[in-house]
């Protein structure tokens, strides 16, 4: 078996699972949560819904070892021989995120602690300090026994780590993890003088003389360190990455051949600098949940689509989870209505989704998630959910010339996790900035425009694409300063929003007038930060209306495009432009919104000659995957009509052809082949 796809420089050798052959369709199964009788019927109406992978075992910790060091496999040896004999695949889990009580019981101070000193109680889940030694021990021996015996099971193709690392716990303030910190300091600094220089420790008397001085930076009198923060936030990531790297690395050595992932939250999960976990897994996996009150959740969904094939440097990716149906863990659970499950499972296809799974297979009887949704619903066979379900996997059967194509896209969004981190610590000029409202009022417009978007690092390879956009990159390394600079020096283009380019790497100034990072290729200076009141607005003479931010902008080689009309940069430049090199550099110092932003963007993409799709109505979404052979347009209607898009080929949901265009039903979704 050789399902090794092309290395790509920077990410760790990516592997398929080697089944199922075609696009993957099923969900997380409990199994454990049911009378075995029931398992029969959970395999015969998984055929019928064209199932063929399932997650198993993700959180049955105390099921496969119900006391220490002894362990009851003979369930799910019964489980994988029955799905393995109607050819349902196997991703299996092992069960760490849901440590038992039996291990909490014993090991009482393995509890995470909060910020605030509050140890969380048990009777939930993910309740481990990620630095315990005791946890580490239990998760291997447990981890251990499961690679041993499922090694050569012909139904496992996929190993499953552990549950959404860093969600909804990520940091630990607990003693056993202030002293993993200073380790984790000692190993970047190596010398106390060079951690005070980078935390500014001179400032209110902060100043380390040994190791042992540094704690977590807990909730404290006023305002902690914020470059002890940010170095907390870093540690954090690498503290889970490593528990995620000693279970893979078990799994590796002892089950050779069988992929190994962790499921992502991208986009939501904070906790994790995902670009450096995509490079450790051997295939990325993503959950994503809509955000079911936004009326515009399909964009967001298309935005986290978009960041997942980003971290997985353009490969295929699972689906891992989503719902059919309503959560169960949001303020109102908004159901989705007919037609919504399909349309988000082939967007998420769209943009690089090989394997579209469920959280979960049949909906529980009990426990916290009841009421969660299910492929299989508490009304069982005769309901909507279930005839959706089964029309989904035949869909997914007909889209089976898509596995392994690739997403090109149009134009890129810088993004990261570090700027993140930095930008919405204590005390930034104002509560209203926040990350992913600007990556999100940037993409929206982006989407609106018909362009497809990939994330990028902000040192990663920008060389790609003509235009690439810089929401709130508050913290940019040097590193990254220099690659945009380059960029735009040989012919590239950026739009960069106001508060980026401020603070390096320890979250210190830069030097001079603002933004020092990125001073010279916008060509201009920002005096002095001017937040906006609440509610307050300001106009610029383009007739962009402006809210939160604005800023006296002194030119210095960029030209304004639009001025302040009132506010308190009257006057002054609000958008320019800089000529840098070959290349062009767009600033916008306001927080300007929808069509607003469409001015602007549409001012870049003349300027690199960058044409957005012409003939596509609003609200239709447009996505291409290429093969070798063929290309793949995806077109999802979002419209109460019907909308009409030119296309040649053969449609591969109806198995009509399509002489020149396709008529996409209201709310439905076509998938067009055309050979290249
Ligand atoms: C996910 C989690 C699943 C399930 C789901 C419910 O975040 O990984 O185990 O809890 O949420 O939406």
């Amino acid at each position: 078996m050789d399902t090794t796809l092309d290395a790509v420089p920077g990410a760790a050798p990516a592997q398929w699972p080697r089944r199922p052959a075609g696009i993957a369709y099923g969900g997380d199964y409990n199994p454990e949560q049911w009378p075995e009788e029931v398992w029969a019927e959970d395999v015969a109406l998984m055929r019928e819904a064209g199932v063929n992978l399932v997650s198993v075992g993700i959180f049955a910790w105390a099921m496969v070892e119900p006391e220490e060091g002894r362990y009851t496999f003979d369930w799910l040896d019964r489980l994988l021989d029955l799905l393995h004999a109607a050819e349902i695949a196997v991703d299996l889990g092992t069960p760490t995120a849901a440590p038992p009580s039996w291990f909490l019981h014993r090991h009482p101070h393995v509890r995470p602690v909060t910020r605030d000193g509050q140890v969380l109680g048990s009777g939930g889940r993910q309740s481990f300090c990620p630095s315990s030694p005791e946890y580490a021990a239990a998760a291997e021996r447990v981890t251990t026994q499961l690679a041993r015996r499922y090694a050569t099971h012909p139904a496992v193709v996929l190993w499953h780590v552990n549950n959404e690392y860093g969600a909804p716990v990520g940091e630990c303030y607990c003693a056993v993890s202030a002293a993993a910190f200073r380790d984790w300091l000692r190993a970047r600094y190596r010398d106390l003088d060079a951690l005070n220089e980078a935390w500014g420790t001179t400032f209110w008397s902060q100043r380390y003389g040994d190791w042992s001085e540094i704690d977590a930076p807990r909730t404290a009198a006023t305002v902690v360190n914020p470059a002890q923060r940010l170095d907390f936030a870093r540690f954090t990531s690498d503290a889970l990455l490593d528990n995620y790297r000693r279970e893979r690395d078990i799994l590796h050595r002892l089950a050779p051949g069988i992929p190994v992932t962790t499921n992502f939250q991208l986009a939501n999960c904070k906790a994790l600098d995902y670009w450096r976990w995509a490079t450790e897994v051997d295939v990325v996996s993503n959950d994503h949940y809509l955000q079911a009150e936004r009326a515009d959740n399909h964009v967001e969904l298309a935005m986290c689509a978009d960041l997942t094939r980003s971290v997985a440097a353009g490969r295929p990716w699972l689906l891992m989870e989503h719902s059919t149906s309503a959560v169960n863990w949001q303020a109102r659970n908004i159901a989705k209505r007919p037609g919504e499950m399909r349309r988000n499972s082939l967007a998420h296809v769209a943009r690089g989704a090989d394997a579209v799974l469920f959280f979960q297979w049949r909906a529980g009887r009990r426990g916290a998630e009841k009421f969660h949704s299910a492929m299989l619903p508490h009304g069982g066979t005769g309901t909507r959910i279930w005839r959706e379900v089964v029309d989904l996997g035949l869909d997914l059967s007909a889209l089976r010339p898509l596995r392994g194509t690739r997403v090109s896209a149009d134009v890129a969004i810088v993004w990261d996790w570090a700027a993140w981190w930095a930008l919405e610590l204590e005390w930034r000029p104002s509560v209203d900035l926040t990350y992913r409202e600007r990556i999100e009022a940037y993409y929206g417009q982006l989407w609106r425009d018909h362009l497809t978007v990939d994330f990028v690092h902000p040192e990663g390879d920008l060389g790609a694409y003509p235009l690439v956009v810089v929401p709130s990159l508050y913290l940019t390394t040097p590193a990254a300063a220099a690659n945009l600079r380059a960029y735009v020096d040989g012919g590239g283009s950026v739009v960069v929003s106001y508060f980026s380019g401020i603070v390096d790497a320890d979250d210190a100034v830069y030097p001079g007038a603002y933004p020092g990072a990125l001073r010279d290729l916008l060509g201009l200076e920002v005096e002095e930060f001017l937040p906006l009141r609440e509610g307050e607005r300001v106009r610029l003479s383009d007739g962009t209306v402006g809210d939160v931010w604005a800023e006296d902008v002194r030119l210095a080689g960029a030209t304004a495009v639009a001025t302040y009309v009132d506010g308190p940069a009257a006057g002054g430049p609000a958008i320019t432009h800089h000529r840098f090199g070959a290349g062009h550099a767009w600033y916008v110092s306001t927080r300007a919104h929808g069509e607003d932003l469409r001015g602007v963007l549409r001012n870049a993409y003349a300027g690199v000659g960058l044409m957005p799709p012409a003939g596509i109505p609003d609200d239709v979404e447009v996505v291409r995957r290429t093969g070798p052979d063929a290309s793949y347009t995806v077109i999802i209607n979002h419209r109460a009509d019907a909308a009409t898009v030119a296309v040649t080929g053969m449609e591969l949901l109806t198995g009509e052809p399509c002489p020149g265009s396709v008529t996409v039903p209201a709310g439905g979704v076509r998938v067009v082949a055309s050979s290249r």
